[in-house]
């Protein structure tokens, strides 16, 4: 399969390149190269006869139908898009435009490209969708988790944007005929994250001794799923996904902020061989709109496509651990050029240590 990967220089992105290659799969990278890319997360594969890389902006319709009419690819999985909820707060224009426009832009592009095809090309085309968990909003502790039927109540510009592209993408699918799959996952974690995430941060600024935040009081939730396990599941909704439907992916781990950034500590203090780095937490101001909890029913892909996480939390989190500890050279750059001026993961808002 020739599949053309969208943000694969990011995070989740990076990790689907390294799975699909290893799967024998053929790989066009298309990516814009953000502030979050790191071209050092495929390095591994970057020679690999595989793979081939495009620099280019999603939001340009023009290049993407001419990447397409390029390269010819079986299936497209749009990964690209801005992740981070805290800069949608501070500056959400960018989010309308890479989200909701680029979005946009992709599929006119593909479908433009999918009216050229005909016979099996035609019939077994893909364009899956690769969506958050956030578009549900927000659940109390005692809400059911989310399902593919639950209703859509995004809460941040972050949310807003995906779950408008998710429409975007479904509305190609019932108006045109366009084959789209799509799927929503939980917080992902594992290697190569950018430091501006929970996970990475709190490891990060644990080793350099400065303050941990924790926004509020520590008590929001999280479901989180190793990000080597999302690229598995992603490849799988691509290949056996029903056209038109969405899949919930998830880890079936959830914590409170506090105890991720508790365990974290932990590992820390047996990596370091002292401590207590616990007494580096500090509540800083809440996120405005802080959703307070997620969490995901993944029987729909479990029982219908067979995937279920590999990697258990606490495992998951300890190789994490051990991987920023051991890579420095992979983050050390992105903390001292890109992300000089704001503090790591404060942004530019309220939120003060
Ligand atoms: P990321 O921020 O690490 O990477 C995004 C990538 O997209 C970067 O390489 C960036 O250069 C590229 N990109 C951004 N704008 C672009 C544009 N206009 N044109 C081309 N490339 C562009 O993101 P991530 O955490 O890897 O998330 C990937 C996708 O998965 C996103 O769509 C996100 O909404 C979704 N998702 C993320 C998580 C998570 O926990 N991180 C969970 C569920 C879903
Ligand atoms: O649920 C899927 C989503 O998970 C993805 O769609 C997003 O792209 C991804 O960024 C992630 O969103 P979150 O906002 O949940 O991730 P983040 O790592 O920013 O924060 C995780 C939790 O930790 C959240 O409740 C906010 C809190 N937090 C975060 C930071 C950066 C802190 O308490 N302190 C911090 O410094």
């Amino acid at each position: 399969m020739k599949l053309l990967v969208t943000g694969g220089a990011g995070f989740i992105g990076s990790a689907v390149v390294r799975t699909a290659i290893a799967d024998g799969r053929e790989i066009i990278n298309v990516d814009k190269l953000t502030y979050a890319s790191n071209l050092k997360s495929i390095s591994s594969v970057a020679h690999n006869p595989l793979y081939q890389f495009e620099k280019a902006d999603i939001c340009s319709a023009g290049t993407m139908v001419k990447l397409l009419a390029k390269h010819r690819p079986d299936a497209i999985m749009h990964l690209a898009a801005e992740s981070h909820v805290d800069r949608s707060i501070d500056r959400p224009s960018k989010f309308i435009q890479t989200n909701i426009v680029g979005t946009y832009q992709l599929l006119e592009a593909a479908l433009n490209y999918f009216n050229t095809l005909d016979g099996e090309k035609r019939e077994n085309f893909r364009f899956h969708h690769v969506s958050t968990d956030e578009v549900f909003g927000s659940l109390s502790m005692h809400d059911p988790a989310f399902t593919p039927e639950t209703r859509y109540a995004p809460r941040s510009p972050y949310s807003a944007s995906k779950a408008a592209s998710d429409h975007l993408a479904l509305s190609w699918f019932h108006t045109y005929g366009f084959p789209v799959v799509l799927s929503n996952c939980s917080n992902n974690y594992g290697p190569y994250q950018f430091p501006e995430k929970l996970i990475p941060l709190i490891v990060i600024s644990a080793l350099n001794k400065r303050p941990l935040p924790v926004y509020g009081k520590g008590e929001n939730v999280r479901d989180w799923l190793h990000v080597d396990d999302h690229a598995v599941a992603l490849l799988k909704v691509l290949d056996y996904g029903k056209l038109g439907e969405s899949y919930l992916i998830g880890g079936d781990a959830e914590r409170s902020n506090l105890d991720v950034v508790r365990a974290i500590c932990s590992l820390m203090d047996e990596a370091q061989g002292f401590g207590p780095h616990e007494e580096l937490i500090t509540f800083v101001t809440d996120r405005p709109g802080h959703d307070h909890r997620y969490a995901i029913d993944a029987s729909k892909i479990r029982n219908q496509l067979g995937w279920r996480p590999s990697v258990g939390f606490e495992e998951g989190l300890t190789q994490t651990v051990q991987w920023y500890l051991a890579n420095q050279a992979w983050w050390q750059p992105l903390v001292k050029e890109r992300y000089s001026g704001e503090r790591m993961g404060l942004g530019t808002s309220k939120r003060t240590v």
